[in-house]
């Protein structure tokens, strides 16, 4: 069930999302890595980052608070361990990255481009709270020329052309179809649609809500973006939590789901996902029905 992101060929449609799966060898102790569509990295930056303080996470009935600042090695330590370790266990990797300027986001695409073993890069634009984490703030990349498109358009240029550049963008489904057009123009291969909604911690600090109430919004993203962009390969991202889930965002047009923080409350998730669409005849995983936009 091979699933075309751009030159890559994934293996089958769920992935893990960043920041969800920790380093892989954690995952691993659960499944084999190579079972899955791929992995996506935490987010890494140039520099390590330590993360934010305790507690990180905080379970609610909306979903779950987390704000776990983007603890990662940085870019060294990841090259030289992590990445290594994945691509062993043969893992389709996807790096996941985020810079504090364009010319960081410039050098991290072109060193893990540099890199053995790596199937694409998913440029993190949709932080709920950029300036909390010192990123570059990529709102309103509507236009180009803006930030987001600038950063895309970089990535690409650094990479080999047989890496796809993939963006991580906002669950809105009012302006999501604005932004993959300005970011197609910019030259990305492929979207993952969903990202935590911005949040508050019961104490009060910005935080991420990430959950079972994301999976309606963002499958109405993945819907608006596959209406306007049919061709382009989306991965719905957001409460993605069972193989019935998985169906209904690949019937609204996505390519692949990427499965998050379900894989906290049981790490099988992904895999048992991943195995349930397999064990379908050929064609009833939900191909696109244009299911979704309502009139
Ligand atoms: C604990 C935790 C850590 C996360 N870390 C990252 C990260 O490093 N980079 C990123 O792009 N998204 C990160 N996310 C967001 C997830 O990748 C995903 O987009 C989001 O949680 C929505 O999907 P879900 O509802 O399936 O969890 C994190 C989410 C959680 C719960």
């Amino acid at each position: 069930m091979g699933r075309h992101v751009a030159t890559v060929d994934l293996p089958g449609p769920v992935l893990t999302a960043a920041g969800c799966a920790g380093t892989g060898r954690e995952l691993a102790a659960y499944g084999d890595l190579s079972a899955l569509g791929g992995f996506v990295t935490r987010t890494i930056t140039l520099r390590p980052r330590p993360g934010g303080p305790l507690p990180r996470v905080v379970e609610s009935p909306s979903g779950l608070l987390h704000a776990v600042g983007l603890q990662n090695p940085g870019l060294d330590r990841f090259l030289a361990t992590e990445l290594p370790w994945l691509v062993r266990a043969g893992a389709r990797v996807v790096v996941s990255i985020a810079g504090e300027t364009v010319a960081e986001h410039a050098e991290l695409a072109r060193r893990v481009g540099q890199s053995p073993g790596v199937a694409a890069v998913e440029v993190d634009l949709s932080e709920p709270d950029p300036l909390d984490w010192g990123l570059v703030e990529t709102r309103e990349p509507m236009a180009s020329g803006l930030v987001a498109t600038r950063i895309v358009a970089t990535c690409r240029r650094e990479l080999p052309r047989d890496v796809p550049v993939l963006a991580k963008v906002r669950p809105d489904p009012l302006r999501v179809l604005d932004q993959a057009l300005a970011l197609v123009e910019a030259g990305v291969d492929g979207l993952v649609v969903g990202h935590s909604l911005p949040a508050l911690m019961p104490d009060g600090r910005h935080a991420g809500l990430s959950g079972p109430s994301l999976f309606p919004v963002a499958r109405r993203c993945v819907a608006e973006v596959h209406a306007g962009l049919p061709t382009l390969p989306v991965m719905g991202c957001g409460g993605v939590a069972t193989a019935d889930d998985a169906r209904a965002m690949l019937a609204a047009g996505a390519v692949a789901v990427q499965v998050g923080s379900a894989l906290l409350a049981d790490p099988t998730t992904a895999h048992r996902i991943s195995a349930e669409l397999a064990a379908e005849p050929a064609g009833g995983d939900g191909a696109a029905d244009g299911a979704g936009v309502p009139a």
